[in-house]
């Protein structure tokens, strides 16, 4: 089975986004209305296929049931270490792997990974062919326009389109550009017509400045052939934007409480500090929420946020 090809049209994706998509968030989204398909933060192939990493990867690799369908995301740039990775991801229960492609962190670019690859298409093609021949499980890829000018989408998605991936996400901006201009929709109708004429059945997925369903809906009217849509930073200004609705305070608070009940049944691997980066999504945009937000980032550890909570 594809998944790609049971998804709705159009379909929205939440975005793979580090520190923040992990199984305790996404099982909060399924809770707040689902996505028709969900990704993983990305996976460092190298560190599954060394003896020291593994243990850490598979940890990111975890799924709970309301993650389905969802899809492993991973990077790198050692080919036989894409292949290593590819060939256990069915049995953990994916329904597909994204080769991130895109990731501009600088870290991430000096290891040769994320929109490195840009720069490297030979290199690129390789870790893809891999990725296809080491698993039955449709393989994707997510990416930007370009390394430094949006007009390099032409040539850079053209490479990637003649290997027919599953499915090709195009965060609509060059990995120079980061998020600090508009994404690029007006290339929107050139890269439609790549895909037709390149890899008709490539299922292709916008991304960048799309916050919610509406957003995504009108994206769609307006380019019917898109096949799906991936929102990332919408969901920070409204966990229920895959659904539209406008969330009361009680419901914000059930959802910050579901989080840290999640966040309990695994405190033993995870920290405190970065689970407080949340606090933000779900105490916005009601009356006396910055003064509960300032209270709750002074806290350290989930008893004293749950004292606060408690009080309100
Ligand atoms: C905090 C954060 C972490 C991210 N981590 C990843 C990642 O692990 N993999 C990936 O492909 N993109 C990652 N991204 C990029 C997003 O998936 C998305 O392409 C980008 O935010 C643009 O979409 P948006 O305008 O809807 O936010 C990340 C973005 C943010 C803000």
């Amino acid at each position: 089975m594809n998944i790609w090809e049971e998804l709705p049209k159009p379909f929205l994706v939440l975005a793979p986004m580090e520190g923040v998509t992990d199984i305790i968030f996404r099982q909060v989204i399924a809770q707040a209305g689902r996505p028709d398909l969900f990704f993983t933060e990305f996976t460092n192939v190298s560190s599954y296929a060394s003896e020291k990493g593994r243990a850490n990867a598979l940890e990111r690799l975890e799924v709970a049931p309301s993650d389905h369908p969802i899809i492993a995301q991973i990077w790198g740039k050692n080919p036989a270490h894409f292949s290593a990775t590819c060939q256990v991801l069915a049995s953990l229960g994916f329904s597909g792997v994204d080769l991130n492609f895109g990731c501009p962190d600088k870290h991430v670019n000096k290891a040769g990974g994320g929109a490195a690859m840009i720069q490297t298409p030979n290199l690129a093609i390789e870790c893809l062919q891999n990725a296809q021949k080491s698993t039955n499980l449709p393989v994707s890829v997510k990416t930007r326009l370009g390394w430094s000018q949006p007009s390099e989408y032409r040539e850079w998605l053209s490479v990637l389109l003649a290997e027919h991936p599953a499915a090709l996400t195009i965060h609509l901006r060059t990995k120079k550009e980061m998020s600090k201009v508009p994404a690029h929709y007006e290339l929107i109708p050139n890269i439609i017509a790549l895909r037709n004429q390149i890899s008709p059945t490539t299922k292709l997925v916008l991304n960048g400045d799309i916050k919610d369903r509406t957003q995504a809906l009108k994206l769609h009217q307006a380019h019917p052939e898109a096949d799906g849509f991936m929102i990332g930073r919408g969901v920070f200004a409204n966990p229920y934007c895959f659904t539209n609705h406008t969330p009361t305070r009680e419901e914000l608070m059930a959802l910050l409480e579901l989080h840290l009940d999640l966040y309990e049944e695994r405190a033993s691997h995870i920290p405190y500090e970065p689970l407080k980066h949340f606090f933000k999504i779900y105490i916005n945009n009601f009356p006396g929420a910055k003064e509960l937000r300032t209270q709750l980032m002074e806290t350290h550890n989930i008893k004293e946020a749950r004292k606060i909570i408690s009080m309100l």
